[in-house]
């Protein structure tokens, strides 16, 4: 882990305004960062980005979760450098590769037994929403039932059965097709900290007559990053975890915001020792490059051969990468993590005792923290401001009201402490000046 900044310089030789006008009049209207980011980004280190225009930016986003290692990091640069000058296997649909042995057998080591876990690995797409269609497929074919439950405020991807257990509506269409397999119930904390929604959903599984039936899973984030850095309680997913059991219906944990050592462990559902059957993972799980892999419990590896296929299924770059940056998990990671992470608590705390009248609040775990604003217009008002002075930062929740925090997990301190107080200006700069 380095403590102190990276450096990176970059010349200016491009006109950002036609580069932007040519990215509007060429790329679909469904573009969406770029609006919300509106710079055309060139070269990145750490947990720094510059843009054509030379502008420096601090990086609080991550690309939703992808970047936990950083931008470029060292040992996966370094690790593709010399995989790509060896001329390494590029493709190879999934034919056994040496990087696919050399990541698999590393993340047995590093991850797997030392958590005494046992997972069958399957290599999906590459993208999160390809790992949790393969988990539901998995799922209902185990269980021979079709149903799924899933929970209030979810986000599980865009493709047609991630998105039926996608909750938010402005997602859906109702030409998309049929969601009538999946019943969303409340998350932890939607009806309130005093009502523990577990208990209803054991009453409706337990009651042959609530409507609900007996699903083959039941998906979950054990912390809701689109959702609004919803964290659920270690006994509410205790309680869905004996639920599951009792029922014969599989556990789903949708780690692919979340995992990657993202809430200090990890994987998010050690926190609560859960033992899900299935765990999905993505984002940073290719060292910055794209990569999914499902987790499977042996005894739930129903696959047949190419059953489940496609063509980007494990990516050999991705290998070298991914099993570079699992290394950051021999060194002392965890305590790393949770330094940073008290530097981003006492900051968030900062920001709402001076703020008193203004009902703000505060949740997360590790590196990913959510300041709720309670208006997502004023969010998008405080996300503008720190752009302005150089912060890349996003918010989630059903009005995106929810700022959310998520540095890389390398950051140095230094960088952190400035992205932190480029943060808390643009809060006062927005909250100041509202009338
Ligand atoms: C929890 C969770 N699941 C699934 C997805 C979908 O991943 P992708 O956008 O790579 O399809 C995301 C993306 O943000 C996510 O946060």
């Amino acid at each position: 882990m380095t403590t102190s900044a990276v450096k990176i310089t970059k010349s200016i030789n491009s006109d950002s305004s036609q580069e932007k006008d040519d990215i509007a009049r060429l790329e679909s209207e469904v573009r969406g960062y770029v609006r919300l980011f509106p710079t055309v980004f060139d070269v990145a280190k750490g947990s720094t980005l510059i843009d054509t225009d030379g502008k420096k930016y601090i990086d609080f986003f991550c690309g939703a979760g992808t970047l936990n290692y950083g931008h470029n990091n060292p040992k996966a640069k370094l690790a593709l450098l010399d995989y790509i000058s060896n001329d390494g296997i590029q493709h190879s649909l999934d034919a056994a590769t040496k990087a696919k042995v050399e990541f698999l057998r590393a993340f047995e080591d590093i991850i797997l037994k030392p958590r005494n876990l046992e997972y069958k690995i399957q290599f999906t797409g590459p993208t999160g929403t390809n790992a949790v269609e393969a988990a539901i497929k998995l799922a209902r074919k185990s269980k021979k039932r079709s149903h799924i439950i899933a929970f209030s405020h979810a986000y599980h991807g865009h493709t047609l059965g991630a998105l039926a257990v996608t909750a938010n509506a402005y997602y859906h269409d109702e030409h998309y097709g049929s969601r009538s397999n999946v019943t969303h119930l409340p998350y932890d904390g939607y009806m309130g900290d005093d009502v523990d929604t577990s208990e209803y959903l054991a009453k409706v599984l337990d009651d042959q007559s609530s409507g609900i039936p007996i699903p083959a899973a039941i998906i979950l984030e054990t912390i809701q990053g689109e959702g609004g850095i919803n964290v659920a309680r270690n006994k509410w997913l205790k309680n869905i975890e004996a639920i599951c059991k009792k029922h014969d219906i599989l556990l789903i944990v949708d780690d692919i915001q979340m995992g990657n050592g993202r809430t200090g462990k990890f994987f998010s559902f050690e926190h609560s020792g859960i033992n899900p059957d299935i765990v999905c993972l993505s984002k940073s799980i290719g060292g910055g490059l794209p990569f999914s892999i499902n987790l499977i419990k042996p005894e739930e590896d129903l696959w047949k051969p190419g059953e489940h296929t496609g063509t980007f299924r494990g990516n050999n770059l991705a290998f070298v990468a991914g099993k570079a940056v699992l290394e950051h998990w021999n060194e002392d990671f965890e305590d790393a993590i949770f330094t940073r992470s008290l530097m981003i608590q006492s900051r968030l705390k900062h920001i709402l005792e001076k703020y008193p009248q203004k009902g703000l609040s505060y949740r997360g775990l590790g590196m990913v923290w959510g300041l709720d604003m309670g208006s997502g217009k004023v969010a998008r008002l405080i996300i503008n401001e720190a752009f302005n002075q150089g912060l890349l930062v996003e918010s989630s929740g059903a009005d995106d009201e929810v700022l959310k925090i998520m540095a890389a997990l390398t950051i140095d301190i230094d960088t952190l402490e400035q992205g932190l107080i480029i943060f808390e200006k643009a809060v006062h700069h927005i909250l100041d000046n509202a009338s």
